[in-house]
């Protein structure tokens, strides 16, 4: 696991807008796994403009999103494939086709989750999976106690997401009680894992999703059993680590992130 602190949000968000871009351009059909929440936002703003002012191609690439509310229509405004269509799938020439979420108002959910690993397999992978950070640690929808080995899946959201998620919804009672999730074990076998986490609410779940010891009750952790794993963090996020000054020192210093250290 590597961790980037930058200076901000925004200065966090470009940065992983870059990463994105680059590994994009490097392979146009790049399967990017995406995720939802507030934090995302900004990087699928940046992208759009970059789309828009550097004509970064989307048009090959395919998309799989962590997850999705169960019981809601992809039409509803609070459903997760409304909210990636709003700010990034419209905006961006991605093929809507290619643009894959679970369906939370499945007939059959099982059924649904074993076909949308099995869409994950038949692109051949995620190359690069974005992922948030719930305040509870969870990757996806990945809840304390998501085997390591889990896969796409149905789970009962914690309290601490329903609350979490209450501001969207008019009110933790309106929150939908369940959500597909891939799952962590699905999550470790991209090929690339890059987490985005700004602002002091994030500072001590950071700290121990990067520094704690591993346990399903935080799923985070499992990232450090990943070969390849970058964690960017704004100042705020990041003022409870303890490792910080060697984390700087590797981006200030590293031959890899020379291109990427005069970014804003
Ligand atoms: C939801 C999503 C997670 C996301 C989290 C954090 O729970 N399922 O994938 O990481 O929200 O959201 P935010 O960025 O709004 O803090």
């Amino acid at each position: 696991m590597e961790v980037i602190i930058r200076p901000n949000a925004d200065a966090a968000a470009a940065l992983v807008a870059r990463i994105i871009a680059k590994e994009l351009r490097a392979n146009p059909h790049l399967v990017l796994g995406l995720a939802t929440g507030r934090t995302m936002e900004s990087v699928y703003r940046l992208l759009a403009q970059m789309h828009r002012k550097e004509g970064l191609d989307f048009s090959l690439c395919s998309t799989f999103n962590l997850d999705e509310y169960v019981g809601l229509a992809p039409g509803d405004p609070h459903s997760y494939r409304h909210c990636m269509n709003e700010h990034l799938f419209q905006r961006v020439n991605v093929e809507p086709r290619n643009t894959h979420l679970p369906n939370g108002q499945a007939p059959d959910l099982d059924a649904e989750c074993r076909s949308y690993e099995a869409a994950i397999a038949k692109f051949g992978g995620i190359d690069l999976q974005l992922l948030g950070i719930g305040r509870a640690g969870h990757i996806g929808f990945n809840e304390p106690l998501s085997a390591f080995k889990s896969r796409t899946r149905v789970k009962a959201l914690a309290p601490l997401t329903l609350e979490q998620n209450a501001e969207f919804f008019g009110g933790a009672d309106k929150v939908p009680r369940r959500a597909i999730t891939m799952g962590v074990g699905t999550i470790l076998e991209s090929r690339r894992c890059l987490l985005l986490a700004t602002g002091e609410e994030k500072a001590e779940i950071i700290a121990k999703a990067v520094e704690g010891p591993i346990t399903s009750m935080i799923s985070a952790t499992a990232l450090q059993l990943h070969a390849r794993c970058t964690v960017v963090v704004d100042e705020a996020a990041a003022s409870r680590l303890e490792g910080s000054e060697y984390y700087r020192r590797i981006f200030a210093t590293e031959p890899e992130w020379e291109e990427f250290r005069n970014s804003n």
